[in-house]
């Protein structure tokens, strides 16, 4: 299947602000983006006034203090500060991969339902897509991809795969064994993406990251986020790991100046506080089991997700519920532009915003 979209395609959640005054409302909650709901690590905010005063200098980059830090947060041998690239925000590396390996004769392969950026950047370079199918029986794998299937739709043209994992918006992921046997059964010719903007939330759950392929494979890039776990956000930033000869291919694409200086040092505060990280983790496992339990309680059907959303089928069009809990004050993400507009996507937040979003859902589907 070969489609179009364009930067308009992508609809962000909506603002907090312009809800309140729309629907007249004193609290509104945001759980659309998929953003930690407790902000960054106090650490890494301390940053913000002590940069002040450098603002006027152009920031190191080569983004060198950051990549040190990102290869002693991985701590494998085979990742340095060589294996790494850092980009404004995961897209950014996206991006960079679509300019370096895709060009008007080639083709970007990923699953259905796919985050909407890989549509972009392919299609920034006038790239064919080429969608493959998503596992829709019911089980453990519902709504995750059909590796088979990407796999046959390869063609002669396939210079890129996106694979994220865990994938947004469902939230299902796929085993590193499955991942490895795939890599091994493609064509070294193929760059292959495996997306991990969620890879914390996953881990938590028992699920293994792919970072280790990376010794096996040359032709793979990681990418990581400082946009979700790390609650950055707002100031972009993110990373890509690699060989050193595709890391070489991926910087050849970048502006000199791509990250800037509080990122970066947002970016290394982080790291280094694997506090916030632990207890960011604890309150979202917290916080997802009250979720799937209420979910359960109320008999309604959601993907198992392995990210900080839960994806949930309301088995019809969702727009009147997403109305009603707008002027409830609680604002997810509709999904049709995923083609998926049977579901609504729901950012897990506080608990205290999780037992607010339920209380308002009991209530709409009382008075349906
Ligand atoms: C699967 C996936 N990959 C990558 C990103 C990009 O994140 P960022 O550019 O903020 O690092 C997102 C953001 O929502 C995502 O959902």
């Amino acid at each position: 299947m070969i489609n179009k979209v364009s930067t308009n395609n992508y609809k962000p959640g909506l603002d907090i602000e312009y809800v309140k005054k729309k629907y007249k409302l004193s609290k509104v909650i945001k759980l659309a983006s998929n953003e930690n709901p407790v902000g960054p690590s106090k650490s890494a905010l301390s940053i913000l006034e002590k940069s002040q005063k450098n603002i006027n200098r152009y920031p190191d980059g080569k983004c060198d203090a950051l990549k040190k830090e990102v290869a002693m947060f991985i701590s494998k041998s085979f990742v340095s500060p060589k294996n790494i690239v850092i980009g404004n925000g995961s897209s950014e590396i996206l991006e960079l991969v679509a300019k370096a390996f895709l060009t008007k004769q080639s083709e970007a392969l990923f699953s259905k339902h796919s985050f909407i950026v890989y549509k972009l950047v392919s299609n920034f370079m006038n790239a064919r897509i080429r969608e493959s199918k998503l596992i829709t029986k019911n089980g453990a794998n519902y709504m995750s991809s059909d590796l088979d299937d990407m796999k046959n739709s390869i063609t002669s043209k396939t210079k890129v795969i996106f694979i994220p994992n865990p994938a947004n918006p469902t939230g299902a992921i796929i085993t590193h064994k499955k991942i490895d046997n795939f890599i091994s059964s493609v064509s070294k010719k193929i760059i292959i993406v495996i997306d991990e903007a969620y890879i914390e939330y996953a881990c938590m759950r028992g699920h293994k990251s792919c970072v280790d392929l990376l010794r096996k494979y040359n032709n793979i890039i990681i990418t990581r986020s400082f946009s979700k776990i790390y609650a950055l956000a707002g100031v972009r930033v993110g990373y890509g790991l690699a060989s050193e000869k595709l890391i070489l291919a991926l910087n050849n694409k970048r502006q000199p100046f791509n990250v800037n200086q509080i990122a970066q040092l947002m970016a290394i505060r982080s790291l280094k506080d694997k506090k916030f990280l632990t207890n960011s983790l604890k309150d979202y496992e917290i916080c997802r089991e009250y979720l799937t339990k209420e979910l359960d309680n109320l008999n309604l059907k959601y993907i198992d997700s392995y990210a900080n959303f839960i994806t949930i089928n309301f088995g019809k069009a969702t727009q009147s519920i997403f109305n009603r809990l707008l002027k409830s004050g609680i604002i997810l993400r509709p999904l049709d532009n995923y083609k998926l507009p049977n579901y609504l996507r729901l950012t897990i937040g506080t608990l205290g915003e999780c037992k607010f979003f339920i209380s308002k859902l009991k209530h709409i589907l009382v008075k349906k």
